[in-house]
């Protein structure tokens, strides 16, 4: 979603603040603006559309001045348009701020404003709260009193930077709900949504709290919280290097993630998995051992991919753990005031781990006394932070929108928890031994299938142009069909839904005609049988059957119009394997349409809003 750069130091900063925006692209944006404080008061340049319309509009270069502020917006609040991209202004226009998140009084403020005689530019709640600024500012004739009276009376989400003619050599930044990070240069400093922004200048980063600012000048800065309490910050370092958050030589991030696997898979469990022992180390999880091992629940909440990645969790730990296990959309579970006993164990699943809906549900979990863990990919984000305990997945920056390697993470780190938490109670040795081998060998059976890509391109070239797909698998592979069939959707933006196969007699069968492909994951397992004939019933019907199978299931090719393989292993880890070739399915189809694979339309990387 939005994204903010800011600068302060020697240097010329809007070239800066606009390679620091274009890192944050992948983020999902509509438009994109910069304000260089000048001599001769606020530059501010915006567009519509991607950074290189900005560009392309204005002379980035002559933008002269060392200290200021960038965004990239995603609607919330009116048209993705010039007025409303940011930053915006006070009604003097000698302050300027750019804001992630959502003021949700700001028609109260708008209209306290409107009566007093303050006129508005633009739609949005952002610009509002940049007036409400300037005027505290008319009556306090201080910058940061003003900024912090302002954010002790609004209500919502921000991630805010401030910069103002009056007080040329200072930024202010601010957090609520919406992370900022602040690169700690030599002389120099900057603020950032996304560490991706500022690694190319600077690994040592400072993580703002909730409810903390920042006040930066080229000598040094201080934190506080928004009320005027002063707080300590802790230095660190940015844990991915900058060749992670490039492309690579490949075409696409999505196309990198997905190559990505072995070694991504590989990292989830490295230092984790006790081969010999049968079982997992969890370092994370230490401080929580007895509440996991008194644990009568788990309830498990996320979102999108994540939500996907849960549903396998469910199946994972029940059929390893034997604990009862509810999936809750953190969309739902936030509002529907949940039963949560005080021995359940809530886990927040987040490949980013700023969701606001997902932080919103572990919020309310925490409220109402759970243990709350968190299986997060981003290092330092809000998710990771606000949990009690957690597992990293591991898997490097994830620039694609469509999540690829994080989910195969995320469910290496789920077996790994179904491991551990069964092995505390009645799993044997010996089982565990075998589940710890056979998840030892994924890496390897992934690079196989990624061997195979080019038949999996040849197929997405034959269906191409079709407008529905149907995706179908049972048991583990029930979610598998879900994660397919919203890879698609996501990115080439055809109808695609994912149901249990044996759901598709109750239904979506009606759909089935000659131009309807059906894709099936169909790997040998005890209910392979079963979905044998749920291929033969779609057959009849003449749809298109693709079936994801085992690698010597020889049987399946004389039923099916195409066989994409996958090397055997156990039944609970086939949606690891299953989503490589869906993953690349979805990546070809996408490429062949001429879709925008790292940026589909309307989608966001990290949706920090409602
Ligand atoms: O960062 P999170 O895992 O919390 O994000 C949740 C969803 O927004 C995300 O998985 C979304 O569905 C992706 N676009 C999936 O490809």
């Amino acid at each position: 979603m939005c994204g903010i750069v800011g600068y302060i130091g020697t240097q010329q900063a809007a070239p800066l603040i606009v390679s620091g925006l274009k890192r944050l692209e992948y983020r999902g944006y509509d438009s994109a603006g910069v304000c260089i404080i000048s001599d001769s008061g606020l530059r501010i340049e915006k567009k519509a559309g991607r950074v290189a319309a900005l560009e392309k509009f204005v002379d980035i270069d002559s933008l002269s001045g060392t200290v200021g502020v960038g965004h990239t917006r995603w609607a919330t609040h009116g048209l993705p348009n010039d007025v409303n991209a940011h930053p915006h202004t006070d009604q003097s226009g000698s302050i300027a701020l750019v804001h992630n998140g959502i003021i949700e009084n700001y028609v109260t403020i708008k209209k306290k404003l409107l009566n007093a005689g303050y006129t508005f530019r633009s739609e949005t709640d952002s610009e509002v709260l940049a007036v409400f600024i300037g005027m505290l500012y008319d009556q306090l004739n201080d910058v940061e009193l003003a900024v912090r009276t302002a954010l002790s009376e609004v209500e919502g989400t921000f991630g805010l930077v401030v910069v103002s003619t009056h007080e040329p050599d200072m930024i202010i930044a601010a957090r609520r709900g919406s992370p900022l990070i602040l690169g700690i240069g030599n002389g120099e400093y900057l603020v950032a949504s996304d560490a991706a922004a500022v690694i190319a200048h600077t690994r040592q980063v400072v993580y703002l709290n909730e409810n903390e600012m920042a006040i930066l000048r080229r000598d040094g800065f201080t934190t506080k919280t928004i009320e005027n309490v002063k707080t300590r910050s802790v230095v660190e370092e940015v844990s991915f290097e900058l060749e992670q958050i490039e492309k690579g030589g490949f075409e696409h991030f999505m196309l990198k993630e997905i190559f990505e696997q072995p070694t991504t898979f590989h990292d989830g469990f490295r230092g984790r998995l006790q081969i010999e022992e049968g079982t997992v180390r969890l370092g994370g999880l230490t401080s929580v051992v007895d509440k996991l091992r008194a644990a009568k629940r788990i309830i498990i909440t996320a979102c999108g991919t994540s939500w996907h990645a849960a549903l396998v969790g469910e199946y994972l730990i029940e059929h390893l753990a034997r604990v009862p296990v509810e999936v809750e959309y953190a969309s739902e579970f936030r509002y529907r005031n949940p039963i949560i006993n005080s021995d359940d164990i809530v886990i927040a699943i987040s490949q980013s781990g700023e969701t606001a809906d997902t932080l919103a549900a572990i919020r309310e979990a925490q409220l109402k006394g759970a243990t709350v863990l968190g299986m997060v990919n981003v290092v330092g984000s809000t998710i990771a932070r606000e949990t009690d305990a957690g597992v990293y997945l591991h898997a490097g920056p994830e620039i694609g929108v469509a999540s690829t390697k994080a989910f195969t993470s995320q469910l290496c780190v789920l077996t790994q928890f179904a491991l551990y938490l069964g092995r505390m109670r009645a799993l044997s040795a010996e089982q565990g031994r075998e589940i710890a081998r056979e998840l030892a060998l994924i890496p390897e059976h992934i690079r196989t299938i990624l061997r195979g890509a080019d038949e999996v391109r040849r197929i997405a070239h034959e269906y191409s142009s079709v407008s529905n797909f149907l995706y179908l698998g049972r048991g583990f592979n029930f979610p598998a069909a879900l994660e397919g069939a919203l890879k698609l959707k996501e990115i080439s933006y055809i109808h695609a839904e994912g149901y249990p196969a044996a759901e598709m007699k109750h239904g979506p069968i009606a759909l089935i005609d000659d131009n309807m492909p059906v894709i099936f994951i169909a790997p040998k397992d005890e209910i392979y049988e079963k979905v044998l004939t749920n291929i033969q019933e779609v057959r009849a019907r003449s749809g298109k059957v693709i079936a994801i199978a085992d690698e010597e299931d020889e049987y399946i090719a004389s039923i099916a119009n195409h066989v994409i393989r996958i090397p055997r292993t156990l039944p609970m880890l086939t949606p690891i394997l299953a989503s490589i070739p869906l993953q690349l399915l979805a990546y070809y189809i996408a490429v062949e349409r001429g879709c925008n694979v790292d940026m589909p339309r309307n989608l966001a990387k990290s949706v920090t809003v409602e």
